[in-house]
């Protein structure tokens, strides 16, 4: 089922909302010899503009389910889940670039296999991806946008949802996670809108053992911010 009604060819003009702050960062050394070694191999670039279609096979050198991994921000959660689950490949998406040398060095470091990270706009890349072929989509951490004004920002609202779970194979699972409270309540009533998805638990979801903690759910704990997670099927 497939609930985008626009030209597949070209993103949605809402879509140049973007859902990602723009920023700086240092990188170092190590992160950018990773960079330049390891980005022809494991890398893709994402463009802006008309949609560019990805071979997953092609890609990760293999047929194997897919994960993909939106906003990997430093990699740490890809990079933990990749090595635990060698029968899965994982592709990340992420526009920070110390973010994607940091998560290029882990694959280094762990002699990872299973792991693309692609650079640019999520919802591009999701964009040129074939219906049906995603094993399971993780939206950990996502921006909250707090401000009301904001709010069209981002990442999980109706448009971006169907545009996911339409990439979701049959019985694929979107997982979402956050420490926004406000966020996470909107989070669910719009996974619960969505036609095409059924809710795992009803409710929020038991804390999966399987989703590592990273420096942004250790800040949450410290803030005294409970953390939830949402785990959608696709029907
Ligand atoms: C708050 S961080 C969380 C990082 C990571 N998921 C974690 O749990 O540690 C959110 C990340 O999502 C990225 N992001 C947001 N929107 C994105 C988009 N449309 N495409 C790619 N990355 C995006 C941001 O650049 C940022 O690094």
């Amino acid at each position: 089922m497939t609930a985008i009604d626009h030209d597949p060819a070209v993103p949605p003009a809402s879509w140049t909302i973007r859902t990602f702050h723009p920023r700086r960062g240092r990188m170092s050394d190590r992160q950018t010899d990773a960079l330049n070694r390891l980005w022809p191999a494991y890398g893709l670039d994402v463009p802006d503009g008309p949609v560019v279609p990805v071979d997953l096979a092609d890609l990760f050198g293999r047929r194997a389910p897919v994960v993909l991994e939106i906003g990997s921000g430093m990699g740490d959660s890809t990079a933990a889940m990749a090595a635990a689950d060698p029968d899965r490949d994982y592709l990340a998406v992420e526009v920070h670039t110390p973010g994607i040398a940091n998560l290029l060095d882990l694959v280094d470091r762990h002699g990872l296999r299973n792991v693309r990270v692609g650079q640019g706009d999520a919802l591009s890349l999701v964009s040129g991806l074939p219906e049906d072929s995603l094993d399971a989509v993780h939206v950990f951490f996502p921006d909250p946008w707090p401000k009301a004004r904001h709010h069209k920002r981002r990442i999980i609202q109706p448009g971006h949802v169907a545009l996911l779970r339409s990439r979701l194979r049959p019985g694929g699972t979107l997982h979402c996670a956050t420490d926004w409270a406000e966020y996470a309540e909107a989070m669910r009533e719009t996974l619960e809108a969505d036609p095409g998805l059924v809710d795992a638990y009803g409710g929020f979801a038991p804390r999966p053992a399987h989703r590592p903690v990273t420096k942004f759910e250790r800040r949450a704990i410290t803030a005294g911010r409970p953390v939830v997670d949402l785990l959608y099927r696709r029907r």
